[in-house]
Parts: C-alpha cells; sequence; structure tokens
C-alpha cells in the first residue's frame, strides 16, 4: 500500500525559491498547491525570498520572526499568503543543519502537517544533492504513515496527497508542468514503501497475525516482487530438527512457520542471509509475562517485519548480491501443550538447550534459523535481527539498535550503512567472561543463565554466536528502536520499520544514487 500518493520534482530553471513558484503559479504557468513549505536554517536564516515576502499579509511579520527563531529541525510556523484570490498555507520548516538525518526529521514533521487530498510543494531541498533530497522525501512520506483501525479512520489519511519538490538542474521538458522523476526521490519512495511495509505488519493486531497468516503477507510480496518463497510447516520444521521454533510454537493452536524468501539477481557473487525474529506474540509462555509486559508483544515479530520488507525492495534497487531473508515465525503462548522450563530441546544440527525461561524464546527460534543457514545454506554473512532483549531497549533506548558482531568489516559496514540511513547503531561487545553463564548441567547449553551476570542483551548475543558457525555474524537487538510510544520527525507511535532503511543501505550500497 502506498504512503502517499506522489512525490515528484519540479525542475525549471526559473524556480529556485517558494515565491519564485507562487508568482509562476499566480501568472497562470502552474497548478497552484495548497501549502508550500519553505526552509528555515539553524541560524534563523529564510532565503531572500523577496517574491514570498510580497504575498504575506501584514501579521504575518510576527510568524516569520517565530520561524525563525526556531530553524530546529522539524519546527514549524504557520502563515497564509493570498495569491490572487487563493490563500495557499506557508509553512516555515526548520531544517537545522541540512544534514540527511535533520531533513529526515524536518520532512516527517511536513508530512505530518499534510492533509487528505493536499497539493502541496516545497523549496526545502532545491539546490540540494542527492542524500539530501532523498531523505527529505523519506521524511515526508513516513511522517504522513498512520496505521487505524478506527471505524471512520478513511479520512485520517494522508494516502491521496501529492508533493512536488522543487530541485536545481537543467529543464527536462515534460507534459504537466515540469514535474519531473528522479532517481533520489523514486529511491524514496522505495526506501518509505518498504519501511511502511514493514510497520503495517508490525502494527497488525494478533488476533489475525498468526504465524500462518504472516507467511501469507509474505508469499505475496514475494509472488509480486520476483523473489522464490519456501513456507516450512510444523511437520516439516519438526522432521528437519528444528527443535527450539517447533517448541516455542508448540503452546499455541496456530503453529510455527519458518518463511525462507530468496533474491538471486543473476550476476550475485555474495549470498546474505537475513534472519528475523518472527514471534506473532509473545505472552512469554508458563514463564508468562505481567500485564503491562504484554500490551505491546503483538511487536514482537518487528525483526522478521524488517527482514520481510527488504526482501520486498531488493530488486527494485537493484541489490547486486544474493539474499535469503529467513523468518522463524511462532507464537509464544501458555497452554497444556506448552515447552515448559526444565526441558530439554535438540536444536537443528544436534545441539542441545536447557529451556530455564519460556520467555527467552526469541533466541531459540534465531537459533534454529541461525543454525540452519550456516549448515544448509553456505552465506558469507549472517545477519540477524529481533526484539531480543528488554535489556536492550533499557541500555539504549528507542533512538539506536544494538550492534553485535564477530567480523570487524561487517560490523563498520553495518554501523556506517546506519548512520547514512538514519536506523542508527551502536556497536556492542560479546563478553567472554559471560558465556560460561550460559553452561548447563544437562544440556550443551541453557537458554537464560541459572546464575544471571546481569548484562541481558550481551548474554542473548553470544547464545545466538553459538549457533553462527565460523561465518561473519551480525545481530541487532531493536528491543527498544522497533517501536515508538510517539510521533516524532519520520518515526509514527506503533511499530518503526526499524532496520528496513539500515539493511537496504547496506544491500544496495552499489546501486544508491550518491550512496557513499
Ligand atoms: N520479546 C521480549 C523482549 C522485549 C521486551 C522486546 C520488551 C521489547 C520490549 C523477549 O522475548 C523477552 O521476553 N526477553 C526477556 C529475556 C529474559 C527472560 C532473559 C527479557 O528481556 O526480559
Ligand atoms: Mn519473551
Ligand atoms: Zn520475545
Amino acid at each position: 500500500m502506498p504512503v502517499i500518493g506522489s512525490v515528484t520534482a519540479l525542475r525549471r530553471a526559473d524556480l529556485g525559491t517558494a515565491g519564485d513558484y507562487l508568482r509562476a503559479a499566480g501568472d497562470g504557468g502552474l497548478e497552484l498547491a495548497d501549502l508550500v513549505a519553505v526552509p528555515v536554517g539553524s541560524g534563523g536564516e529564510i532565503a531572500q525570498d523577496a517574491g514570498l515576502d510580497q504575498l504575506l499579509p501584514a501579521g504575518s511579520a510576527e510568524v516569520v520572526k517565530a520561524a525563525q527563531q526556531a530553524g530546529k529541525a522539524g519546527q514549524v510556523a504557520q502563515a497564509i499568503a493570498k495569491v490572487g484570490n487563493a490563500a495557499v498555507r506557508i509553512a516555515f520548516l526548520g531544517v537545522g543543519d541540512r544534514s540527511p538525518r535533520e531533513l529526515r526529521k524536518a520532512g516527517g514533521e511536513l508530512g505530518r502537517l499534510l492533509q487528505p487530498g493536499d497539493r502541496a510543494v516545497s523549496s526545502v531541498v532545491a539546490g540540494q544533492p542527492d542524500d539530501q533530497v532523498r531523505a527529505f522525501a523519506e521524511g515526508v512520506l513516513l511522517g504522513c504513515y498512520r496505521y487505524s483501525e478506527k471505524s471512520g479512520a478513511a479520512a485520517d489519511h494522508a494516502r491521496d496527497a501529492e508533493l512536488k519538490l522543487l530541485v536545481s538542474g537543467p529543464e527536462v521538458p515534460s507534459p504537466d508542468g515540469g514535474a519531473v522523476r528522479t532517481e533520489a526521490i523514486d529511491e524514496a519512495v522505495i526506501l518509505a514503501n518498504a519501511v511502511a511495509l514493514a510497520r503495517d505488519l508490525t502494527n497488525t493486531p494478533s488476533i489475525r497475525k498468526s504465524p500462518q497468516w504472516l507467511a501469507d503477507a509474505a508469499s505475496k510480496i514475494a509472488t509480486h516482487n520476483g523473489l522464490n518463497v519456501r513456507v516450512w510447516t510444523e511437520n516439516e520444521l519438526a522432521n528437519a530438527g528444528f527443535g527450539g521454533l517447533a517448541a516455542v510454537g508448540a503452546g499455541s493452536d496456530r503453529p510455527p512457520r519458518l518463511i525462507e524468501l530468496s533474491y538471486s539477481p543473476p550476476a550475485a557473487r555474495t549470498h546474505v542471509v537475513l534472519v528475523g525474529k518472527g514471534i506473532t506474540f509473545d505472552s512469554g509462555g508458563l514463564s508468562l509475562k505481567p500485564v503491562d509486559g504484554m500490551k505491546a508483544m503483538k511487536t514482537d515479530m518487528a525483526g522478521g517485519a524488517a527482514v520481510i520488507a527488504v526482501m520486498s525492495a531488493l530488486a527494485s534497487l537493484g541489490a547486486a548480491d544474493k539474499v535469503t531473508g529467513l523468518v522463524a515465525a511462532a507464537e509464544n503462548m501458555p497452554s497444556g501443550s506448552a515447552y515448559r522450563p526444565g526441558d530439554v530441546l535438540s536444536m537443528f544440527g544436534g545441539r542441545t538447550v536447557e529451556v530455564l525461561n519460556t520467555d527467552a524464546e526469541g533466541r531459540l527460534v534465531l537459533a534454529d534459523a541461525i543454525a540452519y543457514a550456516d549448515a544448509a545454506l553456505d552465506p558469507q554473512q549472517i545477519v540477524d535481527v529481533a526484539t531480543l532483549t528488554g535489556a536492550a531497549r533499557i541500555a539504549l533506548g528507542g533512538s539506536l539498535g544494538a550492534l553485535y558482531s564477530t567480523g570487524d568489516e561487517l560490523a563498520a559496514d553495518l554501523l556506517a550503512a546506519g548512520e547514512a540511513s538514519g536506523d542508527r547503531l551502536w556497536r556492542m561487545p560479546l563478553t567472554e567472561e559471560y558465556r560460561s553463564a550460559l553452561n548447563s548441567p544437562v544440556a550443551d547449553l541453557s537458554n537464560v543463565p541459572r546464575k544471571d551476570p546481569g548484562a541481558g542483551s550481551i548474554v542473548a548475543a553470544l547464545f545466538l554466536r553459538e549457533f553462527a558457525g565460523s561465518r561473519p555474524w551480525a545481530h541487532l537487538d531493536i528491543a527498544g528502536a522497533a517501536r515508538s510510544g510517539t510521533d516524532d520527525g519520520d518515526v509514527t507511535a506503533g511499530g518503526t520499520g526499524f532496520g528496513t532503511r539500515l539493511l537496504l543501505r547496506w544491500l544496495a550500497r552499489s546501486t544508491l544514487s550518491s550512496a557513499a
């Protein structure tokens, strides 16, 4: 489902500022917008724009002054300009230092201002390079993302809004008054739609979202995007030895699935496996969560959602590597058929794990999928994404994902993609002293420490590392960043789609326009 009706570029030699545009529209040469967004820099500077000044009514001086004092990315002051007989909303939009990060934030706030059916024009990225144009467009598209099941919600969406971005450069003849496509905007639309898909999957309530529902959604997406898909059933999983996934899913009436998606461009030279945690609801199982801890657990498949969303966009972005996406999907429920504390599981490949807490289920389903990737898929790199531990959220909050990696080069590449994409990561240590906390007297490993050394996110990462063999592996614990309580910039309340842009940036590094 598209995030917004359309974003296009308006490229004409005589259009550099909002005033230029309004004058041209007033003369009848262009369709007049409902809303025009004008940039305000961090020093409060509004570009010399005599054309615009003349159109603002007398009282607007106050508004402009307020906007100038703001200037921080995302702050907005609004005025009304009169163009002929029409009134146009002018949004003075703080763009901070004009870095991609600040422009994404500013774009998000502009997206939030868009009303259904709006025709908007913005001079915010006129004359800016591709990274800036893409970030701003991404922000606008994602800022107006909404998830709502309100019965009268249709009017709440700005999905049919249209935005034209003034961009500099030589005029390109085009039929509809100068609107042209640019690579940076096309990429922003692809990235934003992928993030919106991850958000939709994450925000869907678990009453509908069973493992099979997630597999059906992934299969549909695969068909539309030229991916191969295999959905493993519970019997196939049990027969192949996926003891972790089978046990975690056993308590639910809705059985587990392993979703395997593959993207194989003909000239691919390396193979990357992405693994996503797909717990469609995490009650904790018999180690039941308290009321407050369970409320948001429909989002415990956010890592899996990011993997599906990434897979959906690889072909459109022209990613060069072969990529396999694995989503280990199960519902963690307490019941007479649920797995128990004290159970010993035989994992994919034969290693045994003693269960001491059924709420540490994510690492069990991921371990199976990672071990399968290592034994059967022969990848050069494995990256898993998971809402794995409350401890990661406590350590890093909602703005950063925790990165663990056995490969320094892989870690550096992911950190760089994180900075560039807006999904920021912080590298955490795989501290060897804590590994022995997972020793078990009866099995090869326990799923949580018998005696807790603290460092819950590190210990979970150390558990997963055991299953990656000797391949370069990275683990993203996104328990904090996957979900937001509030709207802020391009982030919207609910599932954030965190990890989608990061992984796409990494996997499409050779094809994104002007990407470093
Ligand atoms: N899905 C949770 C982690 C989580 C918590 C994600 C809060 C987002 C917000 C995970 O399955 C879990 O329950 N982890 C436990 C592990 C513990 C039992 C060792 C946790 O973090 O408390
Ligand atoms: Mn859990
Ligand atoms: Zn969980």
